[in-house]
């Protein structure tokens, strides 16, 4: 449809030329004139686009609205191209002009769509231009899940990782070489108190593998932690280590890194489920340009000492009690913070090669909570002049996981819970779900199908729940919603894919290769006109970084489908009928697999 509506907005352009030629206009004329006059119709019984714009135009040119609007439609009506695409425009109401597509063009969109992997959707193209200059005009980097060495990852850094990783797998559909980078916190004071901690109470764990699980690390951070705000001794102690660390020194150095690796080895296993493909590049990665960006921002004189540290005064950053709140760079003892990190990152990846890594595009995934701390960041990157004007950098935001009573989501006994627990619940759960049914159903399955079928459903239902929702919002989490059959669910369109799979089975042949295709129904036509918009959703996302508008695509897309397939006969109509809706059956299932896999959401046959 992004074609299509590209040539009507072309038609329409030329067909207010002719009503209103350039030199009679206004300069109110011509500004509603250079809108976007062409818009998705309301309602389906409008047709396909509606042009609204007569009415501004009738209110400044003192004429009858539907008068003008009828000057328009007689332009387009006489306009070549217009004509090869629509049906005879409608003037309704009180000047409104309803557009739809002619089912000519419709057939031969469906026609297309079934020999193009691509379901219709461009792949971006990139001036070579750009790329002489040593920058890298389709590279993108989305700084997505990042948890924290020897801490756990919490279902916020799940919800980091299930949306950065569908936003990664759609805009390197579009064609855009996308880094997905793990920014994990991997550098900094924590490690100071977990290693003077653990000398003490576990040292073999400092220089042999294995000797402690992730979890027992998250209890001694847990200790160290404590010991670090009550005990003074310790506190020093663990400054020291942090000063040998940083001096690379080597026990603390083999120390941190097998402490890394404990951690990074668990964070696998949930990527692994999960299907998640990271590049880790963590905090410690900048420790080497961290004096630089100090230096930098010295000489543009944008650093103030306040009380021995370096401060940057952003104009609205106010703390609690009102007054100027500064961001500090450089702590009055030497040590760096978290946004002198991203300063760094901010800088290196926007430098071209070999320096850095040349991208034009900057996405954070993280939780709404950071983001004044991001939108500090950005403004300082600003003021230094880091950020080149043909640049992007973007905060995604996202809201907080809640249980369904509303409150932060909790074990039953109040702990936090772990995400290998919560992945395991969906897929115990969804498997659940299945016996009954099978039992129902009175069908036999082998132990081999139920497990495929509960893990991928469990998956897929942890995932969609998550990508469905506005993610600007807070989100509550429950397995009842996410695992029924009925509603925006994952196992709702998964059921859909399964149906036409059935049809295959039972002998329709999904490869059509018919010229010869027709529709009659007026479900078929509303399944074909939800198939062709797949491209302007996904130019959609692309923009707006919003997945849950591909859900939501693909969740009315399996209505109309269900609508279709209840009530038109598929196997047993006869030709043309038969292969022309098994072409429909085919580019629909493309659609949603297509959809599913941009959403990261693996999908069955059988189910
Ligand atoms: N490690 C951080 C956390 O757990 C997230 C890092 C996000 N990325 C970044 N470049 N700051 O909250």
């Amino acid at each position: 449809m992004l074609e299509i509506s590209a040539r009507l907005e072309e038609a329409l352009n030329r067909a207010f030329l002719k009503v209103l030629p350039k030199e009679d206009r206004s300069s109110k004329t011509s500004s509603i004139l250079m809108g976007t006059n062409l818009v998705p119709a309301s309602k389906p019984e409008f047709g396909d686009f509606q042009i609204n714009c007569a009415l501004s135009l009738a209110k400044e040119l003192k004429q009858p609205p539907r008068e003008i609007a009828q000057q328009i439609a007689d332009q387009l009506q006489k306009d070549n191209d217009f004509f090869q695409i629509c049906n005879p425009p409608i003037i309704a109401g009180p000047g409104f002009i309803n557009l739809s597509i002619n089912s000519k063009t419709l057939i031969s969109e469906i026609h297309f769509r079934l020999n193009d992997k691509r379901l219709g959707v461009p792949l971006k193209k990139f001036s070579s231009e750009k790329i002489e200059e040593g920058k890298n005009n389709n590279r993108v980097i989305i700084d997505f899940s990042s948890p924290n060495i020897a801490k756990e990852m919490h279902v916020g850094h799940l919800r980091s990782t299930i949306i950065g990783d569908s936003l990664a797998r759609i805009l390197e559909f579009c064609g855009y070489e996308v880094l997905r980078l793990n920014h994990v916190g991997d550098w900094g004071t924590q490690f100071g108190m977990l290693i003077t901690h653990l000398k003490e109470v576990v040292p073999e764990a400092l220089h042999t593998k294995d000797v402690v699980e992730i979890s027992d690390l998250v209890n001694f951070y847990r200790q160290a932690k404590k010991r670090f705000d009550e005990d003074q001794i310790f506190q020093n102690k663990s400054r020291k280590e942090v000063v040998n660390l940083q001096a690379g020194e080597q026990e603390s150095l083999i120390a941190w890194q097998l402490l890394c690796k404990q951690s990074r080895k668990e964070f696998q296993k949930i990527y692994d489920r999960l299907d998640i493909k990271l590049t880790e590049r963590g905090e410690s990665f900048y420790n080497k340009f961290l004096v630089d960006v100090i230096n930098d921002l010295k000489n543009k004189n944008l650093l103030i000492n306040d009380q021995g540290a370096q401060c940057i005064f952003l104009d609205g950053v106010v703390g609690k009690d009102g007054k100027p709140q500064p961001i500090i760079i450089q702590k009055s003892d030497g040590g760096f913070n978290y946004a002198t990190t991203d300063l760094a990152a901010i800088k290196y990846r926007l430098t071209p090669p070999p320096h850095g890594d040349g991208a034009l595009r900057l996405i954070y995934v993280t939780d709404a909570g950071q983001a004044s701390h991001f939108s500090g960041v950005f403004q300082i990157a600003k003021l230094a002049n880091w950020i080149p004007t043909d640049c992007q950098i973007e905060h995604v935001p996202f809201g907080l996981v809640q249980g369904e009573d509303g409150k932060k989501l909790k074990t039953r006994s109040g702990e936090t819970i772990r995400l290998v627990d919560l992945l395991d619940e969906a897929i115990q759960r969804a498997r659940e779900d299945l016996k009954a049914r099978l039992n129902t159903e009175r069908r036999s399955e082998n132990e081999s199908f139920i497990d495929k079928v509960s893990t991928t459903v469990g998956i897929a239902a942890i995932k969609y729940a998550d990508l469905s929702q506005n993610r600007v919002s807070n989100y509550q989490f429950s397995f009842d919603k996410m695992l029924s059959l009925q509603g925006n669910t994952a196992p709702y369109l998964l059921y859909a894919l399964v149906r036409i799979a059935g049809i295959s089975r039972n002998g329709g042949n999904l490869n059509v290769s018919s010229q010869n295709i027709q529709f009659n129904e007026p479900q078929e036509w509303a399944l074909i006109r939800k198939l062709l918009q797949l491209d302007c959703i996904i130019a959609e996302v692309e923009k707006e970084l919003l997945p849950n508008r591909l859900c939501g695509y693909l969740f009315e897309l399996s209505q109309i489908f269900n609508r279709f397939y209840d009530q038109v006969p598929i196997l047993k109509a006869s030709e043309p009928a038969r292969t022309s809706r098994l072409a429909l059956c085919s580019i629909t299932a493309d659609t949603l697999k297509l959809g599913m896999s941009l959403l990261g959401i693996p999908t069955l046959e059988r189910m």
